[in-house]
């Protein structure tokens, strides 16, 4: 809590007292999974063998956790995964999404990817369980989420459907907060919104591959407009997965380098001392940490663990610029989450 403090995550007081009531533990399964830049496949880290190790990853103040591999069934022989679709949201990216939601006490929210039951529990604090319905599309998920929230006194309407198609029976929402990613805002929440109404949706495309969306429902409930801010990255809504995204095939290192040596000779003179293209270059300016492929699906023939910019040699780690796809969390500074859309990055 510490932390998030320091990074001006509690935007408001009530995001302070919920997040401090809420037991995010009790939300965590016994089992999650990390990945593993080795073999580039996610291995289970059980509560009964590590309980340490377990705590750590729950607790993360700025990493998400795993809850769920290839929708419930590892897809490896030997029971590891290969793509992430369930988290325990970092805790910094579900105080964003909070933030921008910023619901009112009795603000009917109608809430889609339940997930492990974190933020729901963190609605029910503030609008109360009989004004929050969220929406699980994984039935295993949605059992265990609702189990969760009865056990610790929440009984929001926890459906297990696709959140694509919203939920008309307890529409109109004032609020719509999506926890998955999208391309596409689905009109049924549109529709389904009261006139004013806000829509908060992690939001990508392939230029933009992280953003979070703040839209305004119009008059008619026909159109919602708004802005498409800061880079925030969460698991892709089933119905919008992607498969691929061409850009890191397209600006490889070795074509930006190239790019960058062809150019005029100032520019070359300046590429050579801030962009080291040798793996070995002793000042390199980026990270290229492993990356987890966490939020989208490897393409054909494997995952892309660079985009386009300068190499070099592995472990070296700078604050700040990162070469890494999805764009890893780069923290948070005071000043909320209009201001952070210029610097904060966050995944979920
Ligand atoms: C990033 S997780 C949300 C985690 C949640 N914020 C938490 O901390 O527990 C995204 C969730 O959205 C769910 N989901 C994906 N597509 C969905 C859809 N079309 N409708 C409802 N839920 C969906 C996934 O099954 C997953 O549990």
């Amino acid at each position: 809590m510490r932390q998030l403090d320091a990074q001006g995550a509690f935007e408001h007081p009530w995001m302070r007292a919920a997040f401090r009531d809420v037991p995010r533990d009790a939300f965590a399964p016994d089992t999650v999974w990390v990945w593993h830049p080795d073999d580039d496949r996610y291995h289970p880290v059980a509560r009964a063998d590590d309980d340490q190790r377990w705590a750590a990853l729950v607790h993360h103040p700025t990493e998400p956790v795993v809850t769920q591999v290839d929708d419930g069934r590892p897809v490896h022989a030997d029971g590891t995964g290969r793509l992430p679709t369930s988290s325990l949201s970092a805790a910094d990216a579900v105080l964003t999404t909070l933030a921008a939601t910023d619901p009112a006490p009795g603000s009917r929210v109608l809430h889609i990817g339940t997930g492990t039951g974190y933020d729901s529990a963190l609605l029910c604090e503030r609008v109360g369980h009989a004004n929050l319905t969220t929406v699980e599309i994984d039935r295993t998920l949605a059992d265990a989420a609702r189990a969760r929230l009865l056990g610790l006194g929440y009984r929001p309407h926890v459906v297990c459907a696709d959140g694509e198609r919203g939920h008309a029976p307890g529409a109109p929402y004032d609020r719509v907060l999506c926890t998955a990613s999208l391309s596409r805002v689905p009109a049924a929440w549109i529709a389904q919104s009261a006139p004013g109404a806000r829509i908060v949706t992690p939001w990508k495309s392939t230029l933009q591959p992280a953003g979070l969306a703040v839209l305004t429902v119009g008059a008619d409930r026909r159109v919602a407009g708004g802005r498409f801010g800061m880079p925030l990255t969460f698991m892709d809504l089933r119905g919008q997965r992607r498969t691929d995204n061409p850009l890191p095939r397209v600006y490889t290192p070795q074509r930006w380098a190239e790019s960058r040596s062809s150019t005029s000779p100032s520019r070359r003179a300046s590429s050579t001392t801030s962009m080291p293209a040798s793996p070995s270059a002793s000042s390199c300016p980026v990270s290229t940490r492993p990356v987890r492929p966490h939020l989208m699906p490897p393409p054909p023939g494997g995952c892309p663990r660079t985009l386009p910019g300068p190499t070099c040699a592995p472990g070296r780690r700078t604050s700040g610029a990162t070469a890494t796809w999805p764009p890893r969390p780069s923290g948070r500074t005071r000043g909320g989450w209009r201001r952070a859309a210029r610097r904060c990055s966050t995944s979920a």
